[in-house]
């Protein structure tokens, strides 16, 4: 048994109780807590050496997996003992990347340029790389021959190793400060995985908001459109036993969250591969039952797994939230077809038309990639069909991006930009106006809304959303904030509504 009590919230122990005067142990997350105690007392020198505050800045690109690691990245750094900066100014700087389009990566290498002239100025600082893009061999190689100012890599299967990679990186940095003269050469240490099956828990992780949370409930993809990188760097699909979900589910409730939402690549086919599998509608159910968790979300559902058995649980449901995320990518079966998504128009359609049918209050968002290689005007007036059909109540928007090492990169037929542009447009203004007229459909209504924070352009109004995920602004105090209070839609002014708090007795429908 192990003398480290772990304490709450969800993942922390005290580091002061660890030994650190021995080998590290090989089991996690004990090696790992060993490490973060090893790299606490590098932080705590320092301070005493610069007579100030060890600072961190941790920015996050891409999707809400990626807003998740970065919870725990951050958990890490203020475990050891961090203090949170700013702006890129600081001791250490983390970018968590992301690496689905194309623009993504180059958004990374900009900033890259602004790191290095900050680094000339504070040669101790720890630059760190991590994420999707870091699982690209293509991207590290760059890093090694163009960035070496860069300290640290790593990828997306071994995010729980940070603690021990910036051990590493630290150690380097004190036996080169030994050297004389002192160098002061980077160390560059790269920790990158193919792939992974482990799953390690009860690491802390520093949450952005008190009273809602992301929960992973499974890992990877395995679905392989062929636009689509992730795949290829978060690897294959696996699922958290429901024992751990509904563990943090219940920590995170005791710890004042009211509202979970559910995190995989596609929600539909979690559990699959657990030894006792269990479906994604049953773990809904279980995680219905936790107390103190009100609301429940999830993303994202994959329209060739969505099941009857989940449409019958969202229907009965008080807590899982009006809302769901249904990623179209393209209304033509053609197109459908060569993406690999395995469904195609008429089954698409038919599954939203179920979802109105038996939720009649749920909103329907989606993702759209126009210009698929080979994709027609023809091709594209199904797309536009079907946003028709469908009216979505929001729906993002994407110019087809050629991921090399995805099999479109090779697709021949690939759509000029020009043409493709000029689709894009099209479809944004049928979507934003198909949009503001859904979004209308509550006005006038008084509905629960979860207060989420103040108002930045008006201190006498709070902002929040309701469980069909539109946000609301209406005048209160924030110390509404992380509570679910009724509101009257007073206003709906395009993507948002404006409202007011019910006076007391007035009834409420
Ligand atoms: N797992 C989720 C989405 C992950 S990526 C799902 O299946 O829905 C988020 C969105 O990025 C995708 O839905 C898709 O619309 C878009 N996307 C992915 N690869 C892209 C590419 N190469 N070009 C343009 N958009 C892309
Ligand atoms: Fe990408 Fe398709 Fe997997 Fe979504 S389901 S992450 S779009 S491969
Ligand atoms: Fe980007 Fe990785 Fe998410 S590539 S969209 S951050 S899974």
């Amino acid at each position: 048994m192990s003398k480290i009590e772990e304490k709450q919230p969800y993942g922390y122990v005290d580091l002061d109780l660890i030994d650190t005067t021995g080998a590290a142990p090989d089991e996690e997350p004990a090696r790992q807590h060993f490490f973060m105690a090893k790299c606490r007392q590098f932080v705590q020198e320092r301070e005493l050496e610069t007579g100030r505050k060890q600072t961190c800045f941790l920015q996050t690109f891409g999707c809400q997996m990626n807003a998740k690691d970065s919870e725990k990245l951050r958990g890490i750094l203020y475990e050891i003992g961090y203090s949170p900066a700013e702006s890129e100014e600081a001791d250490l700087v983390l970018y968590n990347t992301c690496t689905v389009r194309e623009n993504a990566n180059l958004k990374v290498y900009g900033h890259l340029g602004y790191l290095s002239s900050l680094k000339k100025k504070n040669p101790q600082m720890i630059i760190g790389l991590c994420g999707c893009m870091m699982q690209e061999t293509d991207v590290v190689e760059k890093l090694k021959k163009s960035y070496r100012f860069v300290n640290l890599i790593f990828g997306t299967h071994n995010i729980y190793k940070f603690a021990e990679l910036l051990y590493a990186v630290l150690e380097g940095q004190i036996k080169a400060e030994q050297m004389q003269p002192s160098p002061l050469k980077t160390n560059m240490v790269i920790d990158i995985w193919k792939d992974t099956d482990k799953v390690v828990e009860n690491l802390p992780a520093d949450r952005t908001y008190s009273f809602k949370c992301g929960v992973n409930i499974m890992y990877g993809c395995n679905n392989f459109c062929t636009y689509c990188i992730v795949p290829y760097v978060r690897g294959r699909e696996r699922s958290r036993r429901p024992e751990e979900i509904l563990r943090e589910i219940r920590q995170l409730s005791e710890d004042g969250v009211i509202e979970v939402m559910l995190l995989g690549q596609n929600v539909n086919s979690y559990g699959k591969t657990l030894d006792e599998p269990v479906s994604f509608a049953q773990l809904l159910q279980m995680v219905e039952q936790v107390p103190g968790i009100e609301r429940i979300r999830f993303m994202t559902s994959h329209p060739k797994d969505l099941s009857d058995e989940l449409i019958a649980v969202m229907k009965q449901s008080k807590k899982i939230c009006r809302h769901l995320h249904l990623p179209l990518q393209s209304g033509s079966s053609r197109i459908l077809k060569k993406m690999n998504r395995r469904y195609t128009k008429e089954q698409y359609l038919a599954l939203a038309a179920k979802l109105r049918r038996e939720i009649p209050d749920i909103s329907l968002t989606t993702d759209i990639i126009v210009g698929f290689p080979g994709e027609t005007e023809e091709d594209f007036q199904e797309t536009l069909d079907v946003v028709r059909q469908v009216r979505y109540d929001s729906a993002f928007t994407f110019l087809y991006s050629r991921r090399t090492g995805t099999p479109a990169a090779a697709m021949e037929d690939q759509v000029p930009d020009d043409v493709a542009k000029e689709r894009f447009n099209r479809l944004l203004s049928l979507v934003q106006g198909i949009s503001q007229e859904m979004s209308k459909r509550v006005e006038g209504q008084t509905l629960p809304v979860l207060v989420e924070s103040g108002n930045d352009h008006d201190p006498s109004l709070v902002t929040g959303r309701l469980s069909n995920n539109l946000l609301v602004h209406f005048p209160g105090t924030e110390e509404l904030i992380g509570q679910i209070v009724d509101v009257r839609l007073t206003e709906c002014k395009g993507f948002y509504y404006m409202g007011t708090l019910p006076a007391a007795g007035e009834e409420t429908f």
